[in-house]
């Protein structure tokens, strides 16, 4: 698996964001799957709900553009194990928030943002390397905070190795890698202001929680721990 690596990768020194401009290829249909967008930074980076995603020149942003027939709930997992991998092979030890925020000693490193358009899925990734900013609702770090070797182009293009692999692996593996990832499985967090435990992910891709005596399953939706 992994063999056959075929991207074609655009890229930019800057860009509103390689989310938007993803979008605009498809809408404009000339895109083919596989097609990778990177920017050096941004000047409208954007994370989930609409949150702005500061893009410094020096860190990581780039959107995977995939074909697809229809939404895949699972793809979200597939990505987190993929940046999470990633950092791993560099011998940094990251845990996954779920859905796919990648924290590290708790302080999110890297988002995701997955969007649907026409028959294409975008994959936007970005990963703090040399600077992290400071953000109102969670702590942040970076990679060279661990690993100051480390340049973008070699993340990359690990990463690149990675979303193939795990993107084209059949759930049940990417499940029992996500659930060895995963911050606070077994332990108390807070779903929609009550306290709720973090049982593990059904094969649908739900989130599986214990609030008192029921169960609850939970797709894209925001969880705190
Ligand atoms: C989040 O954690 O809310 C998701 C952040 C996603 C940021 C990346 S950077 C590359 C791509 N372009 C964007 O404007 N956003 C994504």
């Amino acid at each position: 698996m992994g063999a056959n690596i075929n991207y074609k990768l655009i890229s930019f020194d800057k860009l509103s964001s390689t989310q938007t401009y993803a979008q605009n290829l498809i809408r404009s249909g000339k895109v083919s799957d596989r097609t990778i967008i990177l920017a050096n930074s941004q000047t409208a980076g954007h994370g989930r709900y609409r949150r702005t995603w500061v893009s410094k020149p020096g860190n990581l942003y780039v959107s995977f553009i995939y074909e697809t027939e229809k939404r895949d709930p699972k793809l979200s997992y597939s990505v987190a194990v993929a940046i999470a991998e990633t950092l791993i092979s560099f011998g940094i030890m990251p845990t996954i928030k779920w859905p796919n925020d990648i924290l590290i000693d708790g302080k999110k490193i890297s988002g995701t943002l997955i969007e649907y358009a026409k028959d294409f899925v975008v994959v936007g990734i970005g990963i703090n390397i040399k600077s992290n900013p400071n953000v109102r609702f969670y702590e942040t770090t970076k990679v060279a905070d661990f690993a100051p070797k480390i340049s973008r182009d070699e993340l990359l293009s690990t990463l690149i190795k990675q979303m193939d692999i795990w993107t084209t692996r059949n759930f049940t593996s990417i499940k029992n890698r996500w659930l060895e990832l995963a911050a606070n499985l077994n332990k108390t967090i807070t779903y929609r202001g009550r306290d709720a435990i973090l049982c593990g992910l059904n094969d649908d891709g739900a989130l599986i929680l214990r609030c008192g005596n029921e169960y609850v399953m939970v797709y894209g939706d925001e969880i705190s721990v």
